[in-house]
């Protein structure tokens, strides 16, 4: 699990939050008492939760110390008897010990793609929702994208392959299908579908500042410092090709995976 450095991560928040806002368009809830945001990161977008729902108490779950350190001071009680509070914790731990039936809403937005095999974890996510409590749930999908393929592939030469191993290894996420089979099996009324951003993206090397932030950080962390910047360079270079600036600023296509479900 990598370092998270929330200064980086906030770079694109536009670009970031539309998913997330595209995800809780399709959760109907009308009054939850209790909502949860596992891997919330800064708590920024946990944040919109509590505007959307005054009376609800709102539950920020992250293991980074370091987005806590960003999340933590948004933590606030509403005028309408609400809350939002953060807990540091990885979030199948915070999961398992949550008793049965006691969240309306469950969220995770672009985390669930950092814990192997998260499909394992469906029924404890379907076991802490209420009757007809919602789960909602974002990942990336981009794992054959260009981006990707090329970090695989550069990670995979010398000299880097020795530090780097089983960082660049990441398996290919669940599609909107896997869901819901998973989902359905265990239940729930599901809602699955994967949608292609095209981001348009400005500055010499938008495309690294964005996976640097997040999909990159693995094999970033695993170099030592001095072939880290003579891997990053290499990679901005070929990066630089793949995804070239235009008049109008760098496209960088960027799929994702949704799933809405209802527990019934
Ligand atoms: C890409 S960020 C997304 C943050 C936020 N949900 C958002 O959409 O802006 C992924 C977050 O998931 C968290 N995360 C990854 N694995 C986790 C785990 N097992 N338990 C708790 N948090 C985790 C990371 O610490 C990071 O803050």
């Amino acid at each position: 699990m990598p370092h998270w450095d929330p200064t980086q991560y906030a770079v694109f928040a536009d670009d970031r939050s539309r998913p997330f806002d595209d995800l809780l368009a399709r959760v109907a809830a009308a009054d939850p008492w209790t909502i949860v945001d596992l891997g919330c990161g800064t708590g920024e977008l946990t944040a919109t939760l509590l505007d959307r729902w005054p009376s609800a108490e709102v539950i920020g779950v992250d293991s980074s110390p370091e987005m806590l350190v960003a999340a933590l001071p948004r933590a606030r009680t509403s005028p309408d008897g609400g809350r939002l509070r953060f807990e540091e914790a990885d979030l199948r731990d915070w999961v398992a010990r949550r008793s049965e039936l006691s969240c309306d809403v469950v969220v995770s937005n672009a985390a669930l793609q950092w814990v192997p095999d998260h499909l394992a974890l469906m029924p404890a996510l379907v076991r802490v929702l209420s009757p007809g409590g919602w789960l909602a749930v974002q990942i990336p999908g981009n794992h054959d994208s260009p981006s990707h393929e090329l970090l695989r592939e550069l990670a995979a030469t010398e000299p880097y392959a020795p530090y780097v191993g089983a960082a660049a290894r990441r398996p290919p996420t669940p599609g909107p299908a896997d869901y819901l089979e998973a989902l359905s099996a265990l239940g729930c009324a599901v809602d699955t579908w994967e949608t292609t951003y095209f981001h348009v993206l400005a500055g010499r090397d938008p495309v690294w500042e964005w996976i640097s932030g997040t999909g990159a950080r693995p094999v970033l962390q695993a170099l030592p410092e001095d072939l880290r910047a003579e891997f990053t360079a290499e990679y901005q270079a070929r990066l630089r090709v793949a995804y070239p600036a235009a008049e109008h600023g760098t496209t960088l296509p960027f799929r994702r995976v949704f799933a809405v479900a209802r527990r019934t």
